[in-house]
């Protein structure tokens, strides 16, 4: 079970890079497939790291996951009407990749700067 969470980590910060890497530090304000689908990424491992935490005893800080999954919601819904405002050829929405990028970025903070147990 502690190697499945390690993994799951390993994906969770991968897709934490994907979302930052293209976002705020590579394709600035363009909507790439590494944003799309890290946002999607970041949902559900977040989400099964929750799972295999809690299935270990380990304490989770419900207050610090109810935050981080509003803000991963936001990050994901800004990188889907980004993009699906591209595929429909209605123009480009560089500022809400920027946001993506940047709650994305608030996110990667709450996760290490939030250290109270409960
Ligand atoms: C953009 C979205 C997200 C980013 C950038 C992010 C970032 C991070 C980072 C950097 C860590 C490692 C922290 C450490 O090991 O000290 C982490 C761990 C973790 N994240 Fe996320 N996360 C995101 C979304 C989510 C979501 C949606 C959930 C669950 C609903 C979640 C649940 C967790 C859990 C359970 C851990 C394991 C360690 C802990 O208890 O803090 N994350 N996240």
């Amino acid at each position: 079970m502690e190697f499945v969470e390690h993994v799951l980590v390993l994906l969770h910060l991968l897709g934490m890079a994907a979302i930052i890497g293209s976002a705020v530090f590579v394709a600035r304000g363009k909507v790439t497939p590494a944003l799309v689908w890290g946002a999607r990424a970041q949902l559900v491992t977040g989400l099964l790291l929750v799972g295999v935490v809690e299935a270990g005893d380990e304490p989770v800080n419900h207050a610090k996951i109810g935050v981080k999954l509003l803000v991963a919601v936001a990050v994901a819904a800004c990188a889907e009407i980004a993009a699906a405002t591209e595929r429909k050829g209605q123009g480009s929405r560089p500022q809400l990749v920027q946001i993506a990028g940047w709650l994305a970025v608030l996110n990667a903070a709450v996760a290490v700067l939030w250290t109270s147990a409960s």
